[in-house]
């Protein structure tokens, strides 16, 4: 194994931290070669709230990853999340000439500027911008404007961003457990680049991630972001609730819900949610474990749907709805989805073809593995753009950017 090609990549979860490291081809494929995972810890809605904890299960969870595969590592990529995510729409235009020519490269780059220097708030970065469609003399919908002839290009753009203390927090904390912050990615668009295919994106797909305390979700139509959003309920408070509906320890709860958890009623024996208010301690059954989770799993849905707002636009997902976190595995939660949405919907964890991919435990993957995805495809495009100039490709890349190296022992007694 080459040392330069190791990419490494870890999910900032509010219920884990998971570190992946991949190993990527000179043709940009990515293979799977490594994980680890530690309970989260000093970290709230996107945060590290107590940055010593924080920080040491940041380091506790990618020296994890170093020791079972005997790597090295520098640095890594990881995921912004939280509420302090915002998403705006913007729109630039610049004139192409006196009169009309064909659009060039360099008029596309300028109205790409333009729609960055949207007024946002002085302390808040721009972490995404995605096209939406460009428009050449009021033409819309279109995808790529260079070569097409016109007096008058605009861009519409779908922009994310973060807030620089936050994103500051996150850095500093990287850097006090001893690696180099190397990228960062929107939680959901990371998720989104592991698990939906572009047919699906050009279709029309929503993509809801439950994961602890928060569920996150987007939009993509005609291959394209169109909206994004969060919700403040995931898993955690289905566990809450059964808890408090049963009257067992919020551990017993956990381990209900993972193993006999059910949040469609009409799937098991349904028991009349007055039950649950009985003097009465009511004797846990599948039915009674529904009762409890299906209002909650329906209300984070229906919010999701209300947080989106476009009617118009959902009724067109021809994908449908992807549901990811672990907060989506209970039974019957594809189906809850069906019911509320109205549009066919699927349950989806690993990419559906990724070498290595077979070796993870059961958990919430997508986020590293889409962060790695993107950083491989990152270094791809450089290497091709560096090649012309002799720039040393992919390997030279990779080992100046990103992170992981096999560890030489023998290379590193012999030199000491
Ligand atoms: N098999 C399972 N059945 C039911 N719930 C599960 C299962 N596995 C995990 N969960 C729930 O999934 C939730 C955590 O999901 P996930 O691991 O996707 O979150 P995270 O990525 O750490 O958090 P976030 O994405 O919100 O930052 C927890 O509430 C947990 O109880
Ligand atoms: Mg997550």
């Amino acid at each position: 194994m080459s040392q330069e090609r190791l990419i490494v990549a870890c999910d900032f979860g509010t219920t884990s931290f998971r570190a992946v490291i991949c190993e990527v081809d000179d043709g940009g494929s990515v293979t799977i070669i490594g994980h680890s995972e530690h309970k989260c810890a000093g970290f709230l809605d996107g945060d590290f709230i107590d940055l010593k904890t924080g920080s040491r299960a940041i380091a506790a969870t990618v020296s994890a990853l170093e020791k079972s595969t005997d790597t090295f590592v520098t640095g890594f990529t990881y995921n912004i999340s939280g509420s302090h995510l915002r998403s705006v729409r913007s729109m630039a235009q610049v004139p192409i000439g006196p009169g009309p020519r064909p659009i060039r490269e360099g008029d596309l780059e300028e109205v790409r500027q333009r729609v960055r220097s949207l007024a946002i708030p002085f302390d808040h970065k721009i972490l995404s911008v995605t096209p939406v469609e460009y428009v050449v003399d009021r033409v819309r919908g279109i995808v790529d404007p260079v070569g097409r002839v016109g007096s008058q290009l605009e861009m519409h753009a779908h922009l994310i961003t973060g807030s620089r203390t936050v994103l500051h927090n996150i850095e500093n904390a990287v850097e006090t457990s001893g690696y180099q912050p190397l990228g960062e990615e929107v939680d959901v668009l990371a998720a989104a680049a592991g698990l939906l295919a572009l047919p699906e994106k050009e279709a029309g797909v929503m993509l809801i991630d439950i994961g602890g305390t928060a569920t996150n979700w987007v939009v993509f139509a005609q291959g394209t972001v169109q909206a994004n959003g969060m919700v403040p309920l995931g898993g955690h408070h289905l566990t809450q609730d059964l808890a408090h509906g049963l009257r067992i320890s919020c551990e017993e709860a956990e381990d209900a819900k993972r193993e006999r958890g059910v949040v469609l009623r009409s799937l098991v024996d349904e028991v009349p949610v007055e039950v649950l208010f009985e003097e009465e301690l009511p004797k846990e059954t599948p039915g009674l474990l529904a009762a409890i989770l299906e209002p909650r799993f329906e209300e984070i849905l229906a919010l999701v749907k209300q947080d989106y707002g476009d009617m118009g636009q959902l009724a067109r997902l021809q994908a449908g709805v992807v549901l990811t976190g672990g907060g989506s595995r209970p039974r019957g939660a594809a189906q809850l989805c069906e019911e509320v949405f109205d549009l066919p919907a699927t349950t989806r964890y690993l990419p559906p073809a990724l070498a290595g991919a077979e070796s993870l435990p059961q958990g919430q993957w997508a986020t590293a593995i889409g962060l790695s995805l993107g950083a491989a495809a990152d270094a791809v495009e450089l290497d091709a753009l560096q090649a012309p100039l002799g720039g040393g490709g992919i390997i030279h890349r990779i080992r100046n950017l990103f992170r992981g190296g096999k560890r030489n022992r023998e290379a590193l007694s012999a030199k000491a």
